[in-house]
Protein backbone atom coordinates (compact mmCIF):
# COMPACT_ATOMS: atom_id res chain seq x y z
CA UNK A 1 0.00 0.00 0.00
CA UNK A 2 1.87 3.59 -0.93
CA UNK A 3 2.22 5.49 2.05
CA UNK A 4 1.28 9.38 1.67
CA UNK A 5 1.92 11.98 3.87
CA UNK A 6 -0.53 15.55 3.31
CA UNK A 7 1.48 18.31 5.00
CA UNK A 8 -1.81 20.67 5.32
CA UNK A 9 -4.82 19.54 5.84
CA UNK A 10 -6.48 23.01 4.71
CA UNK A 11 -9.09 22.72 1.68
CA UNK A 12 -6.68 21.22 -1.01
CA UNK A 13 -5.07 18.79 1.30
CA UNK A 14 -7.86 18.19 2.98
CA UNK A 15 -10.04 17.34 -0.24
CA UNK A 16 -7.05 15.05 -1.33
CA UNK A 17 -7.12 13.27 1.89
CA UNK A 18 -11.19 12.74 1.56
CA UNK A 19 -10.94 10.80 -1.37
CA UNK A 20 -7.75 9.35 -1.40
CA UNK A 21 -9.04 7.68 1.59
CA UNK A 22 -12.27 6.69 -0.04
CA UNK A 23 -10.21 4.52 -2.20
CA UNK A 24 -8.79 2.27 0.53
CA UNK A 25 -5.37 2.17 -1.36
CA UNK A 26 -3.24 4.30 0.46
CA UNK A 27 -1.59 4.25 3.78
CA UNK A 28 -2.11 7.71 4.73
CA UNK A 29 -0.64 10.51 7.24
CA UNK A 30 -1.60 13.86 7.66
CA UNK A 31 -0.39 16.63 9.65
CA UNK A 32 -1.14 20.15 10.54
CA UNK A 33 -0.60 22.76 12.85
CA UNK A 34 -4.06 22.50 13.85
CA UNK A 35 -5.58 19.34 16.43
CA UNK A 36 -9.10 20.19 15.59
CA UNK A 37 -8.08 19.53 11.71
CA UNK A 38 -6.34 16.05 12.78
CA UNK A 39 -8.77 14.68 14.92
CA UNK A 40 -11.42 15.36 12.34
CA UNK A 41 -9.06 13.80 9.60
CA UNK A 42 -8.40 10.62 12.10
CA UNK A 43 -12.16 10.32 12.87
CA UNK A 44 -13.97 11.40 9.87
CA UNK A 45 -11.38 9.15 7.43
CA UNK A 46 -9.62 7.03 9.74
CA UNK A 47 -6.21 8.33 8.74
CA UNK A 48 -3.01 8.81 11.16
CA UNK A 49 -2.16 11.99 12.29
CA UNK A 50 0.55 13.56 13.38
CA UNK A 51 1.62 17.37 14.84
CA UNK A 52 5.09 16.58 13.62
CA UNK A 53 5.84 17.45 9.60
CA UNK A 54 9.15 15.19 10.55
CA UNK A 55 7.18 12.33 11.56
CA UNK A 56 4.61 12.24 8.42
CA UNK A 57 7.75 12.66 6.23
CA UNK A 58 8.94 9.45 7.53
CA UNK A 59 5.95 7.88 7.71
CA UNK A 60 5.30 8.26 3.67
CA UNK A 61 7.25 7.73 0.54
CA UNK A 62 5.52 10.47 -0.85
CA UNK A 63 5.02 13.92 0.43
CA UNK A 64 2.31 16.64 -0.36
CA UNK A 65 2.92 19.50 0.82
CA UNK A 66 -0.07 21.75 1.12
CA UNK A 67 0.50 24.81 2.83
CA UNK A 68 0.34 28.08 2.34
CA UNK A 69 3.46 29.70 -0.08
CA UNK A 70 4.99 31.52 2.93
CA UNK A 71 4.91 28.52 4.48
CA UNK A 72 6.70 26.07 2.41
CA UNK A 73 10.11 27.26 3.27
CA UNK A 74 9.66 26.17 7.36
CA UNK A 75 8.20 22.87 6.67
CA UNK A 76 11.10 22.00 3.80
CA UNK A 77 13.34 22.50 6.85
CA UNK A 78 11.47 20.23 9.15
CA UNK A 79 11.13 17.40 6.67
CA UNK A 80 14.48 17.67 5.27
CA UNK A 81 16.13 15.35 7.37
CA UNK A 82 13.74 12.25 6.17
CA UNK A 83 14.80 13.07 2.39
CA UNK A 84 17.95 11.02 1.60
CA UNK A 85 18.23 10.33 -2.40
CA UNK A 86 15.37 10.60 -5.18
CA UNK A 87 13.00 7.50 -3.34
CA UNK A 88 10.42 9.90 -1.74
CA UNK A 89 8.94 12.27 -4.02
CA UNK A 90 8.37 15.94 -2.71
CA UNK A 91 5.15 17.43 -4.28
CA UNK A 92 4.39 20.98 -3.45
CA UNK A 93 0.87 22.56 -4.40
CA UNK A 94 1.72 25.76 -3.57
CA UNK A 95 1.05 28.30 -5.87
CA UNK A 96 3.67 30.35 -7.23
CA UNK A 97 6.45 28.79 -6.23
CA UNK A 98 9.24 27.31 -8.02
CA UNK A 99 10.48 23.72 -8.05
CA UNK A 100 14.08 25.43 -7.81
CA UNK A 101 12.87 27.12 -4.63
CA UNK A 102 11.72 23.68 -3.47
CA UNK A 103 14.93 21.77 -4.02
CA UNK A 104 17.10 24.54 -2.39
CA UNK A 105 15.38 23.86 0.66
CA UNK A 106 16.11 20.04 0.54
CA UNK A 107 19.28 17.88 0.45
CA UNK A 108 20.44 17.60 -2.66
CA UNK A 109 18.63 14.96 -5.66
CA UNK A 110 15.33 15.27 -4.11
CA UNK A 111 12.43 14.31 -6.22
CA UNK A 112 10.25 17.50 -6.52
CA UNK A 113 7.41 18.12 -8.21
CA UNK A 114 4.99 20.45 -8.70
CA UNK A 115 1.44 20.59 -9.30
CA UNK A 116 -0.77 23.24 -9.26
CA UNK A 117 -4.45 22.24 -8.75
CA UNK A 118 -7.48 24.38 -8.78
CA UNK A 119 -10.66 25.13 -6.07
CA UNK A 120 -12.73 22.59 -8.47
CA UNK A 121 -10.55 20.07 -6.69
CA UNK A 122 -13.30 20.46 -3.56
CA UNK A 123 -15.78 18.45 -5.13
CA UNK A 124 -13.60 15.92 -7.24
CA UNK A 125 -13.80 17.80 -10.55
CA UNK A 126 -10.46 20.25 -10.29
CA UNK A 127 -7.66 20.72 -13.24
CA UNK A 128 -4.37 20.57 -12.28
CA UNK A 129 -0.98 20.76 -14.21
CA UNK A 130 1.87 18.86 -13.06
CA UNK A 131 5.75 19.15 -13.94
CA UNK A 132 8.79 17.58 -11.94
CA UNK A 133 12.15 18.02 -11.98
CA UNK A 134 15.04 15.21 -13.25
CA UNK A 135 14.68 13.40 -10.52
CA UNK A 136 10.84 13.75 -10.14
CA UNK A 137 10.20 12.65 -12.91
CA UNK A 138 9.93 8.67 -11.93
CA UNK A 139 7.43 9.35 -9.46
CA UNK A 140 5.18 11.58 -12.21
CA UNK A 141 3.08 8.54 -12.66
CA UNK A 142 2.41 7.78 -9.73
CA UNK A 143 1.40 11.56 -8.34
CA UNK A 144 -0.79 11.78 -11.88
CA UNK A 145 -2.61 9.23 -10.65
CA UNK A 146 -3.18 10.39 -6.86
CA UNK A 147 -4.58 13.73 -8.39
CA UNK A 148 -6.87 11.88 -10.57
CA UNK A 149 -8.73 11.36 -7.10
CA UNK A 150 -9.24 14.74 -7.67
CA UNK A 151 -9.77 15.82 -11.40
CA UNK A 152 -8.03 16.33 -14.40
CA UNK A 153 -4.12 16.53 -14.25
CA UNK A 154 -2.19 17.63 -17.52
CA UNK A 155 1.82 17.37 -17.57
CA UNK A 156 2.78 20.94 -18.68
CA UNK A 157 6.14 22.56 -18.36
CA UNK A 158 6.73 24.71 -15.21
CA UNK A 159 7.57 27.83 -17.61
CA UNK A 160 3.86 27.67 -18.55
CA UNK A 161 2.60 27.14 -15.10
CA UNK A 162 1.63 31.19 -14.41
CA UNK A 163 -0.12 31.18 -17.78
CA UNK A 164 -2.02 28.12 -17.13
CA UNK A 165 -2.57 29.18 -13.37
CA UNK A 166 -4.09 32.59 -15.40
CA UNK A 167 -6.36 29.83 -16.99
CA UNK A 168 -7.74 27.57 -14.40
CA UNK A 169 -6.73 28.75 -10.96
CA UNK A 170 -7.87 32.02 -11.70
CA UNK A 171 -10.80 30.77 -13.66
CA UNK A 172 -13.33 29.37 -11.71
CA UNK A 173 -13.55 33.02 -9.53
CA UNK A 174 -13.84 34.48 -13.27
CA UNK A 175 -17.18 32.04 -13.87
CA UNK A 176 -18.44 32.68 -10.66
CA UNK A 177 -18.22 36.50 -10.76
CA UNK A 178 -19.92 36.25 -14.20
CA UNK A 179 -22.55 34.09 -12.52
CA UNK A 180 -23.04 36.36 -10.07
CA UNK A 181 -24.18 38.99 -12.04
CA UNK A 182 -25.98 37.09 -14.53
CA UNK A 183 -28.15 36.04 -10.84
CA UNK A 184 -28.20 39.62 -10.23
CA UNK A 185 -29.66 40.85 -13.32
CA UNK A 186 -32.58 38.23 -13.34
CA UNK A 187 -33.45 39.53 -9.82
CA UNK A 188 -33.51 43.30 -10.35
CA UNK A 189 -35.73 41.69 -13.81
CA UNK A 190 -38.24 40.47 -10.55
CA UNK A 191 -37.11 36.67 -11.10
CA UNK A 192 -36.95 35.42 -7.24
CA UNK A 193 -32.81 34.63 -6.46
CA UNK A 194 -33.31 31.10 -5.73
CA UNK A 195 -35.05 30.29 -9.40
CA UNK A 196 -32.37 32.99 -11.32
CA UNK A 197 -29.65 31.21 -9.05
CA UNK A 198 -31.14 27.48 -10.16
CA UNK A 199 -31.44 28.93 -14.00
CA UNK A 200 -27.77 30.27 -13.53
CA UNK A 201 -25.61 27.20 -12.45
CA UNK A 202 -27.90 24.69 -14.26
CA UNK A 203 -26.72 26.42 -17.38
CA UNK A 204 -23.08 27.14 -16.31
CA UNK A 205 -23.11 23.06 -15.20
CA UNK A 206 -24.90 22.39 -19.04
CA UNK A 207 -22.57 24.76 -20.95
CA UNK A 208 -19.77 23.29 -19.23
CA UNK A 209 -20.68 19.87 -20.82
CA UNK A 210 -21.29 21.35 -24.17
CA UNK A 211 -17.62 22.85 -24.02
CA UNK A 212 -16.28 19.65 -23.29
CA UNK A 213 -18.38 17.58 -25.76
CA UNK A 214 -17.83 20.52 -28.70
CA UNK A 215 -14.94 23.07 -27.72
CA UNK A 216 -16.26 26.87 -27.02
CA UNK A 217 -16.19 27.77 -30.79
CA UNK A 218 -19.06 25.35 -32.36
CA UNK A 219 -20.89 26.63 -29.60
CA UNK A 220 -20.92 30.22 -30.54
CA UNK A 221 -21.51 29.86 -34.17
CA UNK A 222 -24.21 27.59 -33.54
CA UNK A 223 -25.53 30.05 -30.98
CA UNK A 224 -25.10 33.38 -33.36
CA UNK A 225 -26.71 31.72 -36.33
CA UNK A 226 -29.92 31.08 -34.19
CA UNK A 227 -29.82 34.61 -32.94
N1 LIG B 1 -7.30 26.66 -2.32
C1 LIG B 1 -7.13 26.55 -3.64
O1 LIG B 1 -8.08 26.56 -4.42
C2 LIG B 1 -5.74 26.37 -4.19
C3 LIG B 1 -5.58 26.22 -5.58
C4 LIG B 1 -4.29 26.02 -6.10
C5 LIG B 1 -3.20 25.97 -5.25
N2 LIG B 1 -3.38 26.14 -3.93
C6 LIG B 1 -2.20 26.10 -3.06
O2 LIG B 1 -2.37 25.05 -2.14
C7 LIG B 1 -1.73 25.38 -0.91
C8 LIG B 1 -2.73 25.15 0.21
O3 LIG B 1 -3.81 26.03 0.00
P1 LIG B 1 -5.18 25.84 0.80
O4 LIG B 1 -6.13 26.80 0.22
O5 LIG B 1 -5.50 24.38 0.89
O6 LIG B 1 -4.67 26.37 2.25
P2 LIG B 1 -5.36 26.19 3.65
O7 LIG B 1 -6.80 25.86 3.49
O8 LIG B 1 -4.97 27.39 4.46
O9 LIG B 1 -4.63 24.88 4.26
C9 LIG B 1 -3.32 24.88 4.73
C10 LIG B 1 -3.32 24.21 6.10
O10 LIG B 1 -1.95 24.01 6.50
C11 LIG B 1 -1.80 24.52 7.84
N3 LIG B 1 -0.39 24.87 8.09
C12 LIG B 1 0.18 26.10 8.09
N4 LIG B 1 1.48 25.99 8.39
C13 LIG B 1 1.73 24.68 8.60
C14 LIG B 1 2.88 23.94 8.96
N5 LIG B 1 4.06 24.54 9.17
N6 LIG B 1 2.78 22.61 9.06
C15 LIG B 1 1.60 21.97 8.86
N7 LIG B 1 0.46 22.62 8.54
C16 LIG B 1 0.53 23.95 8.40
C17 LIG B 1 -2.72 25.71 7.83
O11 LIG B 1 -2.94 26.25 9.10
P3 LIG B 1 -3.18 27.86 9.19
O12 LIG B 1 -4.54 28.08 8.60
O13 LIG B 1 -3.12 28.17 10.65
O14 LIG B 1 -2.09 28.53 8.41
C18 LIG B 1 -3.96 25.09 7.18
O15 LIG B 1 -4.68 24.29 8.09
C19 LIG B 1 -1.30 26.85 -1.02
O16 LIG B 1 0.10 26.93 -1.16
C20 LIG B 1 -2.00 27.37 -2.25
O17 LIG B 1 -1.19 28.29 -2.97
C21 LIG B 1 -4.62 26.32 -3.37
Amino acid sequence: MKRVGVIGAGKIGGSLVARLSATGNFDLTVSDVHKEQLEHFAEGYGVETTSSNREAAERSDLLVVAVKPWDVGRVLDEISPEIKGDEKAVVSVAAGVPISAIEGGLPAGAAVLRVMPNVCAAVGLGSAVVAANESGEAHLPEVIGIFRHVGDVIELPERLFDAATALHGSGPAYVALFADALIQAGVREGIPRDVARRLVNGTIGGTAVLLKEAGARPILARLRVQG
